[in-house]
């Protein structure tokens, strides 16, 4: 029934209290109890994911790394044309979530993606990346920084980044860029943290100033149940500099 399983995750999201100290462990006592309503529920709740695995050209025998990649639903995006990447790594910490990943490519006969357990700041494909992807995992990842640096490392040069997430602005942003109140700066990352999920003003900048930017918007999202709220999100494609 999907009303009871948006309870069950709303409980996750609301009450329960994750209380590992490890970060591995603290994502899968987050995760474990509602991977199997996850899908439907994040449909709602993260917004721009299809658009930016839409925007982000496939090469033939290309090796595409997503990071922080959870059920790998967003991969779906991407239809058949998957197949003419030659090895996809779908990186996350959550058993439970690449349980979910791992039922979803084996009814989909997609055999050239591979589920990895592994933390995002770490992992390194045995080729370098043509494309990385981080959605909506940046703001889990407690270094995300070293997250990004990462990236940059395995992709090879003119290989693509692209990363959607929810964000604040800094209070005097880039001109081009949006500018946020303070109520928006300041409700949204407390809102989130709750959920070990930290949203911050310097994703945007660092992720410019990381990659050559090739498309990057910024818009609002929207939370299932609780009208009239408007988290702000941004969606980032780059290329690493050769
Ligand atoms: C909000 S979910 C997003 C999942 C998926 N990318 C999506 O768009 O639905 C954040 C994901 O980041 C993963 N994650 C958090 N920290 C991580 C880390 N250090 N290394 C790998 N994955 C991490 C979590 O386990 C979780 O699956």
């Amino acid at each position: 029934m999907p009303l009871l399983a948006d309870l069950r995750v709303l409980y996750h999201l609301v009450f329960k209290r994750v209380r590992a100290c490890d970060h591995a462990a603290r994502m899968e006592q987050f995760y474990a109890g509602q991977s199997d309503s996850y899908d439907d529920f994040r449909k709602r709740l993260l917004p721009g994911r299809q658009e930016l695995f839409s925007s982000i050209p496939i090469c033939d025998g290309g090796v595409w790394v997503d990071l922080g990649g959870g059920t790998g639903a967003n991969l779906e995006c991407l239809g058949d044309s998957i197949r003419r990447l030659s090895r996809i790594y779908v990186v996350d910490l959550s058993p439970s979530l690449l349980e979910v990943a791992r039922r979803r490519f084996e009814r989909l006969g997609w055999s050239n993606v591979e589920l990895v357990e592994a933390d995002a700041i770490t992992f390194r494909p045995p080729s370098p990346a043509d494309v990385v992807t981080f959605s909506y995992s940046l703001t889990m990842i407690p270094d995300w920084f070293a997250a990004i640096n990462n990236a940059r490392d395995i992709l090879r040069q003119e290989g693509i980044l692209g990363a959607v997430d929810f964000y604040v602005s800094r209070k005097h942003p880039a001109q081009s860029h949006t500018k946020h109140s303070w109520l928006t700066r300041s409700l949204w990352p407390l809102w989130f943290a709750c959920d070990d999920v930290f949203l911050s003003a310097d994703h945007v900048p660092y992720l410019h100033d990381s990659f050559r930017s090739v498309l990057y918007r910024e818009s609002r999202g929207r939370l299932p149940y609780v009208p009239f709220a408007r988290p702000p999100y941004y969606l980032f494609v780059g290329r690493k500099r050769g």
